[in-house]
């Protein structure tokens, strides 16, 4: 087996499609956009394929419906980016971590090298690690206890490891007691039935979205709830409240509110605010842009966000902003910062809190999707007085769009060689955003279609696994809005068309610049469907060119955190750490690790792999701490 695979030259132009380059097997036949074709194959004579071991990715007809020991095709080379995997080794995504870990990679154990200037830094990542108390399943995977992770570079090339739960308030509780005691936001309750939850409006803060290191500290973020401290060294958790308000800035209770006065809502849980899990940094300004949430449900629909500016060393915000987004029910996912705007782009949402009060469903079950009413930009100005409330600009946007994980915006209109612009001087009219988000929406609850899955040819490891026939795909979009005119244009990014991506960033040098040309991400496939990540991308937002490199088949790659090279001088002068989980003939349950890639040369592969004694549960976002910000 080798350590990596290597895959040719993908780049392609603007409206390149890798797919149509592929050379095929004799007996595979050619694919398009959104093809299910390649699993589309009469089965009639499947069990003599699968005696002969002669079939071909065209004789699956549900994506990821290929067994673990049909190595001929989850090994073939010729089949990466086309979206070939097997739902038996992705469903061990979201089974639970079980046990916490601490123990050290020796430098010799490390293949490749370790980047000088990354030793000393830190590498913290979270997300979802345990699905199951007292053999109680949780409803949804995103109910998840949060599972810190920490990898430390040290000097003489050693990695040290070590991972552990978030132990907020509720965990601790429930550990003590081994009994889910706690609703999740995605609709697991607490033990005892309908009655025990009747009326029990509290929820748990997991914990398990993403991880900020700022002012020299370190929290697990949880966009439903309150950051919570971690130790940096130790990832226990810090405050004995566990749960930090940024003196009194978010307060605590459930983010709903009927509108009522303050302390009688206090009384009953409600009113409280929740932080952002995805708070960016101004690397002009160097400040921390962040916001905490509530919704008002009653009289009017709303959600209230408090915008703030931490500086460098602090949490005592140098700008605080209010605005209403009057219409809107549920906050955003993610957000953009530009040098004069914050940007949010409000998906289609509607809460119906009653059956979350009455104790039938969870909080994000009440969610509904509204796919034919239209995504609306929020922009709100960064030049609003410190301590003033601000009017938003709101512009329409199309309907069917969902809108997840912003990697930047700027001013101006796109850096994209083929855009133009009738009128030059028209320039300060316009922002650009880049979202990753679903190329459709389909009408229901918000997603409930996560958390079912049917029966599969071979057994699984965990039922709380997405199944991808079941979810859009995720592409990189570019919005160019007039401000002006009240026009939004949406469009894949350039080199986008029919890519499925997800967890774009850039280098945080360069956010919110409007010469910010390369966007990194995880990647799928470039059939325009849904599939699990299995290799790394770096898009040129300016050409369309895209680098790309593939894991393999049955290597599930992670969101790459970006990492500046110390005395770098381009843009793309930086280190790529990413997660993955990796399924071989010896190893079928799995074992994790971290890729490290080279910015300037995604295709060449990773320059070190680390590989850890176990398999995590996939995991969602994290932050890398240098030496010298430690
Ligand atoms: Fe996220």
């Amino acid at each position: 087996m080798p350590l990596f695979y290597h895959t040719p030259s993908l780049s392609r132009g603007m409206h390149g499609n890798y797919a149509s380059a592929i050379t095929f097997a004799s007996s595979t036949k050619p694919t398009t956009k959104t093809n299910p074709a390649i699993f589309e194959q009469s089965s009639k004579n499947k069990c003599n394929q699968s005696k002969t071991n002669t079939r071909t990715v065209s004789s699956y007809k549900r994506r990821g419906n290929i067994a673990p020991t049909d190595l001929h095709i989850l090994n073939d080379e010729k089949t990466f980016g086309k979206c070939v995997y097997s739902h038996a080794d992705w469903s061990h995504a979201y089974k639970s971590t079980l046990k916490e870990s601490e123990y050290v990679i020796k430098a010799e154990d490390v293949i490749g090298r370790i980047p000088n200037d990354v030793k000393g830094g830190v590498l913290y990542r979270v997300g979802p690690g345990k699905f199951e108390r007292n053999h109680k399943q949780y409803k949804h995977m995103l109910d998840g206890d949060g599972l810190a992770l920490r990898f430390e570079f040290e000097l003489d090339g050693k990695v040290s490891f070590l991972s552990k739960f978030v132990r907020t308030k509720e965990f601790k509780e429930e550990d003590e007691e081994d009994k889910v005691l706690y609703r999740g936001t995605f609709g697991t309750m607490r033990e005892g039935g309908f009655l025990n939850n009747f009326g029990d409006i509290r929820t748990k803060n997991l914990a398990n979205t993403n991880i900020l290191h700022w002012n020299s500290r370190v929290f697990a973020l949880y966009e439903a709830g309150r950051p919570v401290e971690l130790d940096s060294l130790t990832l226990n958790t810090r405050d004995k409240n566990e749960e930090f308000d940024f003196d009194g800035l978010v307060p605590e209770g459930q983010v709903l509110s009927f509108g009522f006065p303050r302390e009688m809502e206090q009384k009953i849980g409600l009113g409280g605010k929740a932080f952002t899990a995805h708070p960016h940094v101004d690397p002009t300004k160097n400040v921390l842009c962040a916001w905490c949430w509530r919704s008002f449900v009653y009289p009017q629909k709303a959600v209230e966000i408090t915008f703030f500016e931490f500086p460098k060393n602090s949490f005592v915000p140098e700008k605080t902003i209010v605005a209403r987004l009057e219409g809107c029910e549920a906050a955003p996912h993610d957000f953009g910062v530009t040098s004069k705007y914050y940007v949010m782009a409000l998906n289609n949402l509607t809460i119906d809190p009653l059956p979350y009060i009455l104790g039938i469903k969870g909080a994000g079950e009440c969610l509904v999707s509204q796919p034919e009413s239209p995504l609306r930009f929020y922009i709100i100005p960064r030049n609003t007085c410190n301590g003033g409330s601000s009017q938003p600009i709101v512009i329409e946007g199309p309907n069917k769009a969902f809108e997840i994980h912003t990697p930047f915006a700027h001013d101006g209109v796109p850096i994209d060689e083929n855009f133009t612009l009738d009128d030059e001087n028209a320039n300060d009219e316009f922002l650009t955003l880049y979202s990753a988000g679903w190329d459709d929406f389909k009408e229901g609850t918000f997603l409930g279609e996560w958390g079912r899955s049917a029966a599969w040819d071979f057994p699984i490891a965990s039922s709380l696994t997405p199944d991808f026939n079941n979810i859009d795909s995720t592409v990189l979009w570019r919005y160019v809005v007039n401000i002006s005119k009240k026009t939004i244009e949406r469009s894949p990014a350039p080199g986008c068309n029919n890519v499925c991506i997800d967890h774009p960033h850039v280098n945080p040098l360069y956010e919110g610049k409007r010469e910010c040309r390369y966007v990194y991400a995880s990647l799928s496939n470039f059939e325009g469907v849904s599939g699990p990540p299995l290799g790394y991308v770096k898009i040129d937002l300016k050409t369309g060119s895209r680098n790309v490199w593939f894991a393999g088949n049955r290597t599930f790659c992670e969101e790459l955190v970006v990492v500046p090279k110390e005395n770098g001088t381009n843009e793309d002068d930086v280190w790529l750490l990413g997660m993955f989980s990796s399924h071989q003939d010896d190893i079928p349950d799995g074992q994790s690790g971290l890729f490290i890639l080279d910015g300037r040369d995604v295709e060449a592969g990773p320059i070190a792999r680390v590989n850890l004694s176990e398999r995590i549960s996939h995991g969602l976002h994290g932050t890398y701490v240098s030496q010298q910000s430690r």
